[in-house]
Parts: C-alpha cells; sequence; structure tokens
C-alpha cells in the first residue's frame, strides 16, 4: 500500500483529498493543527491523524516520523494547508503580510525541507503542492494572496529541476474558485480611512461575485490531486476548474497586454477610460 502526507486536513480540499486516498486503498497521514477536535477521520481504517502546524517545523518533523514508524514509508506528501488575504494592499499590516507568507510559502518550504532529504534516501517520491489559478493570473483585492502562491507556483516549478535527478517527481495543482471555508476565513486589510479605495473594493467584489459562477467542489480538486499522485509521466501543472481553464487559456493563448485587458474589463470596466 502507498502513503501520502496531507497538510491541513481539517476542512475543504485537504479533507476531500483524505478521503479520495482513502478510499482508493492509500494509507493517508492526515495532519492538521488540533486533531483533538476531528471526530470523522479517526473512525476510517488506514488514516493516522497527526498534529501539524506548517508554522512550527518541530510538529513537522514529528508527523513524517509518526507516519514512516506507521506505514514504513511516505511515497507523496500534498502541501495543502494555506490561507487567504483579502483587501488592497496599502492597508495591509506588516503582521498580515508575514503571517500569511509564513503559512502559504514559507509553511510548504518547511515541509519540503524535512522530507526531501528522505525522499531523496529513498530515490522516489512526489511532492504535489497546491497553489492556485491565483498563482498564475490576478483579480482585483488579492495581491497579496496572489503574492504568496505566484511564489510557490516559482518555488515549485525551479526545484522540479533539481529534483529530476533523485527520482523525485513534482506536481502543482491550480484549483479555481472552491466551495470551502477558505473566503469565509480570509483575513481582510483594513480599507483605511480612503473613500476611492472603499468605492473600488466595493466594485472589484462586485464584479468578482457577478463572474465567479463556475465554483468546483474539493471533491474534483482531489481527483486531480489523486490523478497527480498516481500518473507515471512528467506533467508538472494541473489545473482545475472551468474558472482557471478560461483565465489561464487568456493569458497564456494571446499577448500579455490583451491579457490585461480583457481582465481589466471584466473586474473594474468602471475604472477604465474609454477608449477612441
Ligand atoms: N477554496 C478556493 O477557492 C481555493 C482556490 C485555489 C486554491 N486554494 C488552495 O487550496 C488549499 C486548501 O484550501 P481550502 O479551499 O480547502 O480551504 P480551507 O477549507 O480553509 O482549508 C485550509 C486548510 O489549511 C489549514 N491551515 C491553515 N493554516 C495552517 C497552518 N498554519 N498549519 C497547518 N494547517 C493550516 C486549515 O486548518 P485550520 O482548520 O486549523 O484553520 C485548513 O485545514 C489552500 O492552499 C488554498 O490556497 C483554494
Amino acid at each position: 500500500m502507498k502513503t501520502v502526507l496531507v497538510t491541513g486536513t481539517s476542512s475543504g480540499i485537504g479533507r476531500a483529498a483524505v478521503l479520495k486516498f482513502n478510499k482508493e486503498g492509500w494509507n493517508v497521514i492526515a495532519t492538521m493543527r488540533a486533531p483533538e477536535n476531528e471526530a470523522v477521520l479517526n473512525q476510517l481504517d488506514h488514516i493516522l491523524i497527526v498534529a501539524l502546524d506548517v508554522q512550527k517545523p518541530e510538529t513537522i518533523a514529528a508527523a513524517i516520523t509518526a507516519g514512516i514508524k506507521k506505514y514504513g514509508k511516505i511515497d507523496a506528501v500534498v502541501n495543502n494547508a494555506g490561507a487567504a488575504i483579502f483587501g488592497v494592499f496599502e492597508f495591509a499590516t506588516e503582521d498580515q503580510i508575514n503571517k500569511i507568507f509564513d503559512i502559504n510559502v514559507f509553511g510548504p518550504m518547511r515541509v519540503l525541507r524535512a522530507i526531501l532529504p528522505y525522499f531523496r534516501a529513498q530515490r522516489s517520491g512526489t511532492i504535489i503542492n497546491i497553489t492556485s489559478q491565483g498563482g498564475r493570473v490576478t483579480f482585483p483585492t488579492c495581491s497579496i494572496y496572489h503574492a504568496t502562491k505566484f511564489s510557490l507556483e516559482g518555488l515549485t516549478e525551479a526545484i522540479s529541476y533539481e529534483l529530476i535527478p533523485f527520482g523525485i517527481k513534482t506536481k502543482i495543482i491550480e484549483p479555481g474558485s472552491t466551495a470551502t471555508k477558505f473566503v469565509g476565513a480570509a483575513q481582510l486589510t483594513a480599507n483605511g480611512d480612503v473613500p476611492e479605495y472603499e468605492q473600488f473594493i466595493n466594485v472589484g467584489l462586485g464584479n468578482w461575485a457577478k463572474h465567479d459562477t463556475m465554483t468546483s467542489q474539493p471533491e474534483t480538486i482531489a481527483e486531480t490531486i489523486f490523478l497527480a499522485a498516481n500518473e507515471d509521466t512528467d506533467q508538472l501543472r494541473y489545473q482545475v476548474g472551468k474558472d482557471t481553464a478560461l483565465y489561464i487559456d487568456k493569458m497564456q493563448n494571446g499577448d500579455d497586454q490583451a491579457y490585461i485587458d480583457y481582465m481589466r474589463k471584466r473586474f473594474i470596466p468602471e475604472y477604465l477610460s474609454p477608449k477612441p
């Protein structure tokens, strides 16, 4: 039996991934910040629930050790834990910026640093990093979140080169908008006391809501994560969701300014001066 370690499994995509791998006959090391609150996954066989906070390196090492002790080896790691922050950049505090980078970027880096020596020694393993469509394209009022996910995209693409010699596969999953608690749990940057920004946020969010009609279910993302873990190919990126397909297609299949013009017309047409 193969074994996967997943971070952030208390809810959403991580939880759906645990259930998918479990259903398909894998052992799962289901990690979460507060395992004491878990009441469902611990009823299932072949799931080990372990505490792991990506901001606390000692919990990462302990979870990997516990997983190997229980199941003998780890075949894949899914860096899923993540958080959102919305609002205009100017009013984000230093603490907010540090916190979101600590979870979304330095967190996966810590997990990678802990698992890579092990994968390198075993000459196999699959890294699956959950980024976002927001790691390839951008939307108004999400700048800091995008900065974290673009960063994770770049890191993951770049390490894929250096891991090939050791037989380690690297995968990036790019979900589109997905029905989880993610948006509701987001941090917000303060609006400050700037009416123009408040108006802008309302316009940007209003247009976002108008176009946010292509939401996926977490189970759909989990199917793709499972596919990436099992596929014997060198494919790096996996896009999931109609919105991801639409926006990344626009970004890749036109010139850069045409893509930017499209996004501005879609999300902030109220601020564009009419062109003759
Ligand atoms: N939902 C979307 O629209 C969407 C779209 C694209 C990409 N994504 C990405 O998908 C991933 C999963 O998000 P989701 O949509 O499933 O949202 P979610 O339901 O809020 O799940 C996020 C998970 O990350 C965990 N987490 C947060 N901080 C953590 C930390 N410091 N250490 C360990 N775990 C931590 C949360 O645990 P707690 O319960 O303890 O907070 C939760 O289990 C994220 O990386 C997100 O960026 C989501």
